[in-house]
Order: C-alpha cells, then sequence, then structure tokens
C-alpha cells in the first residue's frame, strides 16, 4: 500500500470521548483505541464471555469491556509487582482506604520525596507508592532510572497530573465492580498457553513495544515470535496491538495474519500509526470506510 493510502485509511481517534477509567496514567495505554475495541468486540460471534488482558498495565480495554458490558468479565494479567500491587488492592476489598489516603495526600515535592525514600512494607504501601510515583514521574513511567517530573505543566511541578479526587473516583468505580474482574500477577504467555483452548474468551493482546518498551517498562523483554505462535493456538478471537516495525510485519505474514494500521497522535501531537494484527480485521477496514466514521482530532485530557 503506499503512503497516501495508508495514510488515508487511517483514523485520528477523538480521545476525549472515550471515558477514562484507568487508576494509571499509562505510558502505551490504550484508551484511544477504546473505540476500534468496542467494534471488535460487537463483531465476536459468539460474542465472548470473558475479555482477557494478557499484559494489563492500565487496563484500558478490560474496564472499558466490563463497564460497558461488552463482556460479563474481564481478566488482567499483569508481571510487573507494583502495577500487580495496584490492582490487587482495588480488588481485595481495600479499595476505599487507597481512594481515601489518596484524597488526603498533601502532595508537594517533599511529601513525595519521604514518601519514597521508605521501602513498602506491605501490598498497600508499595499499592500507594506506586500510584503516586505513576503521577509524579516523567510520562507516568514506572521503570527503573524514571525520574521525577520537574517544572510539570503550567509550572505546577510534581502537582500537575495529580488529580486526587478523579482518581479517587475510579478506584471505587472499579471496586464496584471487582465481582466481574479477576486480577492475575503472573506471565501473559504463559496464561496465553494456558488457556489457548478456551472458546468463550477474547484476547486483548498489547505486548510491550518493541523498540520503546525498554525505556518504558520493568518487563519489556519478550519473545514476540513465541507470542505469535501461541496466537496462533488460540481457540477464541485476538487483537493484537504492536509497534508498527518490519519485524512485526513480518512475523505477522508468517502466521497469516491480517494486519492494518490505525491512526493516533501522541501526547506531543505528534501522529502515529499503530499495527492491529488480528485473524481477520475487516472489521477495522468497514469502520473506517463508514461515513459515520468521520475525521476526529485527537485530545488528549488529563487523568
Ligand atoms: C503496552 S503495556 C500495556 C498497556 C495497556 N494495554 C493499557 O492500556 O494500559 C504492556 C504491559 O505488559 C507488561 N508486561 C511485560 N512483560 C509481561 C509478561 N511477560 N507478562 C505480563 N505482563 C507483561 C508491562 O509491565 C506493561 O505493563
Amino acid at each position: 500500500m503506499s503512503d497516501m493510502n495508508v495514510a488515508r485509511s487511517m483514523r485520528i481517534v477523538n480521545v476525549s470521548s472515550v471515558p477514562h477509567r484507568s487508576p494509571f496514567r499509562y505510558p502505551g495505554g490504550k484508551t484511544w483505541l477504546v473505540p476500534y475495541a468496542r467494534c471488535w468486540l460487537r463483531s465476536l460471534t459468539p460474542s465472548a464471555v470473558e475479555l482477557v488482558e494478557p499484559f494489563a498495565g492500565g487496563a484500558s480495554i478490560g474496564l472499558t469491556a466490563v463497564f460497558e458490558n461488552l463482556a460479563d468479565r474481564a481478566t488482567l494479567v499483569e508481571l510487573d509487582a507494583d502495577i500487580a500491587a495496584v490492582w490487587q488492592t482495588i480488588l481485595n476489598g481495600h479499595a476505599e482506604k487507597l481512594a481515601e489516603d489518596v484524597s488526603r495526600f498533601e502532595m508537594s515535592r517533599g511529601a513525595v520525596t519521604a514518601l519514597l525514600a521508605c521501602p513498602p512494607h506491605s501490598l498497600y504501601e508499595r499499592a500507594f507508592a506506586t500510584l503516586v510515583r505513576n503521577r509524579v514521574q516523567r510520562g507516568g513511567i514506572l521503570a527503573p532510572g524514571a525520574s521525577l517530573m520537574k517544572d510539570g505543566e503550567r509550572g505546577r511541578g510534581v502537582s500537575s497530573r495529580w488529580y486526587p479526587e478523579t482518581l479517587r473516583r475510579r478506584i471505587l468505580a472499579i471496586a464496584a465492580m471487582k465481582r466481574r474482574i479477576t486480577f492475575v500477577h503472573g506471565d501473559g504467555v504463559d496464561f496465553l498457553r494456558r488457556n489457548a483452548q478456551r472458546r468463550d474468551v477474547a484476547w486483548f493482546i498489547d505486548p510491550p513495544y518493541t523498540v520503546a518498551g525498554r525505556r518504558l517498562y520493568t518487563h519489556s523483554t519478550i519473545d514476540h515470535e513465541e507470542l505469535f505462535q501461541v496466537a496462533s493456538t488460540l481457540a477464541g478471537g485476538f487483537l493484537i496491538t504492536y509497534d508498527n516495525t518490519p519485524e512485526i510485519r513480518f512475523l505477522a505474514a508468517r502466521y497469516r495474519f491480517d494486519t492494518t494500521e490505525v491512526a493516533m497522535k501522541n501526547t506531543h501531537h505528534a501522529r502515529m500509526a499503530e499495527l492491529l494484527v488480528g485473524r481477520n480485521l475487516d472489521w477495522v477496514r468497514a469502520e473506517q470506510a463508514s461515513p459515520a466514521s468521520g475525521q476526529f482530532v485527537l485530545q488528549i485530557p488529563p487523568g
């Protein structure tokens, strides 16, 4: 496909029209992909009973599936122990305390430094420190080496991404859905392999990026070939999203998967394309060709 045709086939998603439900501001988060995920889940026959995110991170698609009744249940799998602590705390009965502590925390550079100087002694403390770090470190990055934001937005420093009321509401809303959400602290590829035969599951697979993953995540090393091989054995529907690299296009072709690009703009307003991979992505092309779909302009809302 020529560059011009690729550009024409891409639609920019209006993220401001998509509810943010995750407690995280997640690097590589897929809130912008929600309109496509809705189309995908509605296109599945029979419809999925359970949506699994084997690389959950901020779990924007898993949460959407449950909140919008696009699946009965969601299972979130994540390897990172800090991220896991947040999901476990919200889902294991400590969400109210977490929400209250977020509300009460008096955000300042000094308070953050004091909090992060003490190693957490419990899962709860780890969850709270992770939520704070996610809000005060540059780009929400939690990987080792990430630094505190300096001036932040409009010179608000570490407070510039700290929205305690919003965060409190999101934590409580997720807790209210806890009977429909399961969290697994573990390896996503392993989980995929062990559940490959399940027909009632739809898989939203968003692994660490091949290029930027190392900078963004504590766990970023994935055997991409192995992931494609496991995906080829899945009985249920799946949607994989990746950075658009020759390596990934090559793997998709080898496993005879369908691919298409979708467009986004990042927080610096640069236009970027992401590669979707699946068995049959006609639903994407139908959506993009629909006169109703229009042309959207992406804005990243705060939070
Ligand atoms: C691209 S992010 C997912 C973002 C997510 N879709 C969202 O909307 O927030 C990839 C995630 O995979 C996690 N991860 C890396 N290796 C993993 C593994 N082997 N098993 C499970 N999760 C893993 C990373 O910690 C990171 O949170």
